[in-house]
């Protein structure tokens, strides 16, 4: 594996401090939860109602989910798949007592659909095929049914566990003291739990690290300021939220000594897919120096990708830019642009953060080695 080898140091969480970091976690709701057997339900924390409300939408139907996917009340790309996943599960159930012809058209079907909710974030596609696969490597529908939650429910598990990995292989990259920059949300409600790019944060503090997160509030949909914001102060961390465009002066100040974001998928070579702004981000941390790290699970990786030119981007509603809260921002008639995601090129990436290292310096051999 061409990386250099991050091992958990005084950052990290001690064994004893383990529980401290789950504790922390304990205060931020779960994106995603599916409450009961295999009859239970499948239930998402909308986050459109954050900061201000914690509720959750019962999905009961393939519709409801792909809404609760197209509108963000889910979003985030693991905690997208990991969503998608019980989806399918719910997509197919009805099915179980059918023919194994109509059950496995159903699952393609519904497959296909929720495959479609959202382009860019490589979790979707990659957990609703895994889903599937599992299914139909069994013939008897209701067999089928019970297999696709039983993989749905493992990619959660895993989903976890990984993350909570990023967390302890990061947490030394955390400075001491420092200033640490974030974009959108990458944090544990982005994902089944923990987070990527925020992982790391939860496990330095709970291992007694000192630092101030600066969140950028990430328009048009704001999730630093709602989201990001929301889940490290729970945590007890220290948030300072700004505006996208102070980022340039907070770095210029020296109040930032390391960047961190997420991503919705990661090309061959490393160039990385995030929310709109990171590219900027990205840009300014070169200006002045300071190292930007983005961390994923081999998930968010897509190898039949090679650059970053061949990632999907999605083109989002002119309303959520010229509008906000129910006021129009810009005259009538003027158009927006609202592209979801920019692509950073892997040359202003200092490190790819994942479950079983990190990459540094990011070259496609590197990429490869960990995706084994
Ligand atoms: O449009 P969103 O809110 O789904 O975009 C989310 C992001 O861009 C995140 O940074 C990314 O998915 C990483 S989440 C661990």
């Amino acid at each position: 594996m061409q990386s250099s080898t991050v091992t958990k140091s005084s950052g990290a969480a001690s064994a004893g401090s383990a529980d401290r970091v789950e504790q922390l976690l304990a205060r931020v709701p779960r994106a995603v939860r599916w409450v009961g057997g295999a009859d239970g339900t499948l239930e998402l924390l909308d986050q459109v109602a954050l900061p201000g409300e914690v509720r959750y939408v019962r999905c009961g139907d393939v519709p409801t989910i792909i809404e609760a996917i197209r509108m963000l009340r889910v979003r985030g790309a693991p905690a997208i798949g990991v969503a998608a996943g019980f989806g399918f599960c719910v997509g197919v159930r009805g099915a179980a007592d059918a023919d194994a012809a109509l059950f496995r058209s159903t699952a393609e079907r519904v497959a296909a659909e929720l495959i479609a909710a959202r382009p860019t974030a490589v979790n979707l596609a990659w957990a609703v095929r895994r889903v599937m696969r599992a299914a139909l490597s069994e013939t008897a529908p209701p067999a089928a049914a019970a297999l696709a939650l039983r993989e749905a429910m493992e990619i959660a598990a895993e989903d976890e566990a990984v993350c909570r990995q990023i967390g302890e292989l990061g947490a030394s990259l955390i400075p001491e003291g420092g200033g640490v920059l974030t974009h959108c949300n990458a944090g544990s409600l982005a994902t089944a739990a923990y987070g990527t790019a925020l992982a790391p944060m939860y496990v330095a503090h709970a291992g007694g690290r000192r630092f101030r997160v600066f969140a950028d509030e990430t328009r048009p949909l704001l999730q630093g300021a709602r989201l990001t914001a929301f889940e490290l102060s729970a945590a007890g961390i220290e948030v300072s939220v700004l505006c996208d465009n102070a980022a340039a002066s907070v770095m210029a100040s020296g109040a930032v000594q390391m960047v961190i974001v997420g991503a919705d998928r990661i090309a061959a070579n490393g160039d990385t897919a995030n929310k709109i702004g990171t590219l900027g981000v990205a840009i300014l941390a070169r200006h002045h120096g300071i190292p930007f790290y983005v961390a994923a699970p081999r998930s968010t990786f897509d190898p039949a990708c090679p650059n970053g030119a061949g990632i999907p981007i999605e083109q989002r509603s002119e309303s959520e830019v010229g509008a906000m809260f129910g006021h129009a921002l810009v005259p009538p008639g003027v158009r927006c642009v609202n592209p979801a995601f920019d692509v950073t090129p892997a040359g202003l990436i200092s490190g790819i953060l994942t479950e079983v290292g990190l990459i540094k310096p990011v070259t496609e051999a590197g990429i490869r080695g960990i995706l084994g």
